[in-house]
């Protein structure tokens, strides 16, 4: 089974971590099968799943009703569930939603969106025997603050806070990191001062993994596809070859490419 340590000698090997979301038991079969090392069930389903506009409305039930079909079909894969808006904004409450998403959703990793102000959550998580992976750079629940879905750490000043973020979210004891939408240099800048394993989507080549929402890459998301991903299935025939393309094209480093990178 894939753990944070089994993570971690891969950084150290220099071998990439493929990750993808999945919301249900079906599609976490074929991921498994296939051989992804990090299944996410994204809070991105209250996009994908629930037609929502945007991850807001998400609650610690819709997460653990996802994470325990998905863990049915997970197997291999390190099964990762994000805590959803509002479920760790004080260290009492986000244990007991960790809690939840581990005892009844089955989660072995739970994701929050973090700056150095989630330190001490992550700190309380992990000093409980909660693996914590914090995701930084365009935080999607932090959408109103942030002023839409934008690139984050642009400037000279929001690259050093988002360094800065990044250690900080590690020295409190973070397993996994996640980079959203940030500029490739700065995304290479960060996975190389951290130890711990750097998962990026939109955050160029360099980190030490790629994921993407499982919808993006079989090009079924109503809309506009995000500029970070790439449709998989178009040129594969089956969802199962689809999910193989996408693995293989991130083993050998041929996805992303500069068409999927913010500079
Ligand atoms: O919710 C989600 O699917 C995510 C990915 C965008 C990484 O957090």
């Amino acid at each position: 089974m894939v753990t944070v340590r089994v993570l971690r000698s891969m950084k150290e090997r220099g071998e990439k971590i493929a990750s993808l979301t999945a919301y249900d038991a079906s599609f976490a079969t074929v991921l498994d099968e296939a051989g992804v090392e990090v299944i996410l069930v994204g809070d991105s389903l209250g996009m994908v799943v629930q037609g929502r506009d945007s991850t807001i409305p998400v609650t610690v039930d819709d997460m653990v009703y996802h994470s325990r079909a998905v863990a049915s079909g997970c197997k291999h894969a390190m099964l990762m569930v994000d805590m959803p808006f509002m479920s760790y904004s004080a260290i009492d409450r986000a244990l007991v939603n960790a809690a939840r998403l581990m005892q009844e959703g089955g989660a072995h990793v739970v994701k929050l969106e973090g700056t150095a102000n989630q330190q001490e959550v992550v700190r309380h998580l992990e000093a409980n025997g909660v693996p914590v992976c914090a995701h930084l750079g365009l935080r999607p629940q932090f959408v109103h603050k942030l002023g839409g879905y934008r690139v984050q750490g642009r400037d000279t000043k929001a690259a050093r806070a988002l360094i800065d973020d990044a250690q900080a979210l590690e020295d409190a004891g973070a397993d996994v990191l996640l980079l959203e939408c940030v500029p490739s240099a700065l995304a290479a800048e960060i996975t190389a001062r951290v130890s711990a394993p750097v998962i990026g989507i939109g955050a160029g080549r360099d980190c030490d993994g790629q994921v993407l929402v499982l919808y993006d890459m079989l090009g079924v998301t109503p809309g506009r596809r995000p500029r970070f991903a790439k449709d998989f299935l178009v040129d594969s025939g089956s969802v199962a070859n689809a999910v193989a393309s996408y693995i293989k094209a991130v083993k050998d480093r041929t996805f992303p490419t500069s068409e999927h990178t913010f500079q």
